[in-house]
């Protein structure tokens, strides 16, 4: 039986091969794949043209690029124009301070003149369900508790000792919400589950912290909302005007990858209409949960070392549920409306007004946002379910007004959209250093980049853009020769055998880091 299945095998193996072959003959060729055209390939993509190495070609799903950076319609003003809202990123986090070191997202932002308006994360006000109720101290409790553990996971993590979950650092430091005190719990969801999108128990007490340290002290504590109405995405539409021509062939939208084949000497990418490109070097972007969802086939089948840090670490959901109505019946003074629900955590816990100045004001839009179980429900619900459960918080919200219902109303269902699957990535407290380098480590000639492989930034907008980057830079030395001869610049470094830890000096030599190593931010 063995033999003959060996013989069989034999057989088969030329004839496969020819067939590899021809297909092969027919593929487009270029040097430099770029998979995906979202915030990560675009910046790689940027990187070569500024290395003056112009032969790659982009390949992205949508009919557009921007990936997650993306867009809609939504409601209608006053002479019957839509607004156009975000349902992806919708905040320039962190922008930096005159002298130090600048958010590339926020540089790009004033490159391209994009309309933001400052985010007060302290202009919230707090309800529960017998409405408007302050709360607001155990803000301040959280907030004292927060910076001694904060300083708590910077020793961990500079001593190379064992990271915790986000639940038990903060613990240990002073906040214990208790699970039937539900205004504790709403505030437990805003400090924490409003950025990460879960809970402190799924978080890494470590990598969550320094992630919020390198972001708001490393470039500054400044959030700026986007209410461009070219949307998020014309800085990523302006990086991509300054190399692709009009009607560039080496953009190809409406592509989807569903194969690819790579080897040491090169991949091979098959999309679903048939068409093949062949290119000496890829660099992969698609989202966590793409790889997570094996929607795209790999040749050989990624090593374990890869699948286990794919699975390891974790995509989250994180949902923005809009609402138009004919009239504005919430404060228009306040940015933020907290709700503790009485019974569940997470339960259409944070609305924002669009009503207001600065913002689009008289466009009587607010939204709501919920993340994980949430998030997940409201996608499984119809849309009449899950406006009907909102009307129910805002009337419990605001006892005293009558609260007409919504005249539009939309949300994304993420987690099935085939070209993300969720939202942004967050660091679980299972994956170490090493792990994380896994996900970012290249197989063959091809390279992995995106938001969900940055290890300092990991989750944002601008982290995909110094992956990209970072990805660019690296294949443009190997092409340019800089690297004939020195093998720790041929690949990434990868753990076959996982020691739950990385030594930080080993860390501080991947590139992508902006001068801002965890390292160099926690000797400062
Ligand atoms: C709801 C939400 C809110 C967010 N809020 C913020 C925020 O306020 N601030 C912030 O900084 N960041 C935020 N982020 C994160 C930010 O949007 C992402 O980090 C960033 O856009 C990711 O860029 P990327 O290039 O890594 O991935 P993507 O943008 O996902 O790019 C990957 C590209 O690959 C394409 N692709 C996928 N599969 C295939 C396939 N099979 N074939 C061909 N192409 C494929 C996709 O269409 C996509 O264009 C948010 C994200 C979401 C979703
Ligand atoms: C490419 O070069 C331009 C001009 O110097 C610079 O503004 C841009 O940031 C570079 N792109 C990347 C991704 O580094
Ligand atoms: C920048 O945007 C503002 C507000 O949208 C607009 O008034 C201004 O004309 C723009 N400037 C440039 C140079 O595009
Ligand atoms: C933010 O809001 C708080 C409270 O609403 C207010 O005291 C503070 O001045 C605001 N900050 C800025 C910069 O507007
Ligand atoms: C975070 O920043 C604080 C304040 O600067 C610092 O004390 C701490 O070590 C940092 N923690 C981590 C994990 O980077
Ligand atoms: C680009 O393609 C569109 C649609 O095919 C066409 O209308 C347009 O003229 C082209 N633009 C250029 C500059 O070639
Ligand atoms: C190509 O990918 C599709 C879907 O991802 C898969 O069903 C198919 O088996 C793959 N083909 C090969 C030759 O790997
Ligand atoms: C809160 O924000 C709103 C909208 O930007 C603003 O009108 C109001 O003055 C702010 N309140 C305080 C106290 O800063
Ligand atoms: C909004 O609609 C409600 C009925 O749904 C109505 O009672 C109310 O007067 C309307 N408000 C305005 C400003 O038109
Ligand atoms: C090769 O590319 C790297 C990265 O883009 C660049 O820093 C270096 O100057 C280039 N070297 C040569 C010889 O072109
Ligand atoms: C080898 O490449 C690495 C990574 O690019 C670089 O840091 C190092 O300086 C290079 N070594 C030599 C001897 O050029």
């Amino acid at each position: 039986m063995q033999l003959r299945l060996a013989l069989l095998g034999a057989l088969a193996l030329p004839c496969a091969a020819h067939v590899v072959h021809r297909d092969e003959g027919q593929c487009k060729q270029t040097t430099v794949a770029i998979l995906g055209g979202g915030m990560a390939g675009i910046a790689a993509a940027q990187t070569l043209h500024n290395a003056s190495m112009d032969d790659f070609m982009i390949l992205e799903y949508r009919d557009t690029i921007g990936g997650r950076a993306w867009h809609v319609p939504f409601g209608q003003n006053e002479e019957g124009k839509p607004y156009i809202i975000e349902m992806g990123c919708n905040w320039v986090q962190g922008l930096g301070v005159p002298g130090g070191p600048q958010n590339p997202v926020w540089t790009l932002a004033q490159v391209y003149n994009l309309s933001t308006v400052y985010s007060n994360y302290s202009n919230v006000s707090t309800y529960n369900e017998n409405g408007y109720k302050d709360y607001s101290y155990l803000m301040d409790l959280y907030d004292d508790a927060y910076d001694t553990a904060a300083a708590h996971a910077g020793m961990i993590l500079l001593d190379n000792l064992q990271d915790q979950t986000a639940k038990t650092g903060l613990a240990m430091a002073g906040w214990r919400p208790k699970e039937h005190d539900m205004e504790a719990q709403a505030v437990d969801w805003w400090e924490w589950d409003f950025e990460d999108a879960y809970t402190p128990l799924e978080s890494s007490f470590v990598f969550g912290v320094a992630g919020t340290n390198l972001t708001s002290n490393g470039f500054s504590d400044q959030d700026n909302f986007v209410i461009d109405q070219r949307g998020f995405s014309t800085i990523i539409h302006g990086m991509a005007s300054t190399f692709l021509r009009p009607n560039d062939t080496r953009l190809s939208l409406n592509t989807q990858i569903t194969n690819i084949s790579y080897s040491d000497s090169g991949v091979t990418i098959h999309n679903a209409d048939g068409s093949c490109v062949r290119a000496a070097y890829a660099i992969c972007t698609f989202s966590l949960g793409v790889l997570q969802n094996d929607a795209v086939t790999f040749t050989p089948s990624l090593p374990q070392w890869k699948q286990e840090s794919i699975q390891g670490f974790t995509m989250a959901t994180y949902t923005k549920i809009f609402l138009q109505f004919n009239e504005t019946f919430w404060p228009t003074d306040t940015q933020y409306f907290l709700y503790a629900d009485p019974y569940a955590r997470g339960y259409y816990p944070l609305f924002q007004s669009l009503s207001t100045e600065g913002f689009f004001p008289g466009s009587n839009i607010i939204f709501v946002t919920v993340t994980e179980q949430y998030a997940w429900r409201a996608e499984r619900q119809s849309d009449d379910q899950t406006k009907s459960e909102i009307m129910a918080v805002l009337r419990k919200m605001f006892p005293d007004k009558t609260v007409p219902d919504p005249i539009d109303f939309l949300y994304p269902r993420w987690t099935s959209e085939p070209w993300a699957y969720g939202t942004y990535s967050n660091w679980p407290p299972s994956v170490t250093l090493e792990m994380h380098e896994n996900l970012r480590a290249n197989t063959g000639r091809l390279w992995f980049a995106g938001e969900a492989t940055s290890p300092t930034y990991f989750g944002f907008l601008h982290g995909a853009w110094f992956e990209g980057q970072a990805a660019g830079k690296e294949i443009s030395r190997i092409l340019n020769g800089t690297c004939a001869g020195n093998s720790t610049c041929a690949g990434r470094k990868h753990y076959a055998t996982l020691h739950g830890t990385t030594p930080l000096a080993d860390y501080s030599l991947v590139d992508g880091w902006n001068g801002n190593s965890f390292y160099d931010f926690n000797t400062d």
